[in-house]
């Protein structure tokens, strides 16, 4: 069954039809950049360009930058603060004329490498982390992903969000060395495995193919593994949750 997967990103859309038995790239995943800020009129826009790309009439599963509880948006740290009360699947649902699966980006990417990548059968405590414009968190037990927003754990003397140190977005920013950055990451990484003892960490985002760069500098108690669908993981995600939902 194909499905059109959609991740919503920070600088980005990545969209690819999913065959959603197997968790594969149907064909090659397409890209829309936003430079800018898009407001949810301006989104649902790039939402029903990927469909066209695709020449899509169908499912889709689109994965938000946000808390989604059912459809609707509730924050939007890195996107418009105008997505916030916003219900996702009517808002694409409307561009495009295809029923539309709302998922956070992160769980999403926990669902696909829970099913498929490098949690695959792993029945144990998994914390799935993914490292871009913002931090992604999730956390996975007996194969079953929870959503959760770990990248606002409150970081430094003012207690901004660690996200704000720790997201790639901050490496390439602040032109922090693999070290310092690996470092900053150590620390964090420390935190959450005094709260959640995780046996697995999987760490995804576009940075996780430079995973041999900095992995050196994190000391996990926990098994540490790239995501194996590296940046892809949102997009198949966010049609596999589309799929079991239907
Ligand atoms: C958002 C999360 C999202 C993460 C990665 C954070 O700022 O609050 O919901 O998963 O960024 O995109």
């Amino acid at each position: 069954m194909k499905t059109l997967g959609i991740d919503i990103g920070g600088s980005a859309l990545k969209g690819a039809l999913v065959e959603t038995t197997g968790g594969t790239l149907v064909e090659e995943r397409f890209r829309i950049d936003t430079p800018d800020k898009l407001t949810p009129p301006e989104m649902a826009g790039a939402v029903k360009a990927m469909a066209a790309h695709f020449k899509w009439q169908g499912p889709i599963g689109v994965g938000f930058p946000g808390v989604i509880e059912d459809s609707t948006i509730w924050t939007s740290a890195n996107l418009d603060k105008k997505f916030i009360g916003c219900d996702g699947a009517k808002l694409f649902g409307k561009a495009t004329g295809c029923p539309v699966t709302m998922i956070n980006d992160a769980a999403a990417a926990g669902v696909a490498e829970m099913h498929f990548g490098a949690g695959e059968g792993f029945m144990g405590k998994t914390l799935l982390l993914t490292l871009g414009t913002g931090v992604g968190s999730c956390f996975a037990y007996q194969g079953v992903v929870t959503p959760m927003e770990l990248g606002h754990f409150p970081w430094g003397k003012n207690g901004k969000s660690a996200e704000k140190f720790i997201a790639a977005s901050v490496l390439e920013e602040k032109e922090l060395s693999w070290k310092e950055w690996g470092g900053r990451l150590q620390e964090y990484v420390a935190i959450l495995e005094k709260l959640l003892w995780p046996e697995l960490i999987i760490i995804g985002g576009g940075v996780s193919a430079d995973h041999a760069k900095f992995f050196k500098f994190i000391k996990p108690r926990a098994k540490l593994v790239p995501a194996e669908f590296f940046n892809n993981a949102g997009i198949v995600g966010a049609a596999l949750w589309s799929a079991h939902k239907r």
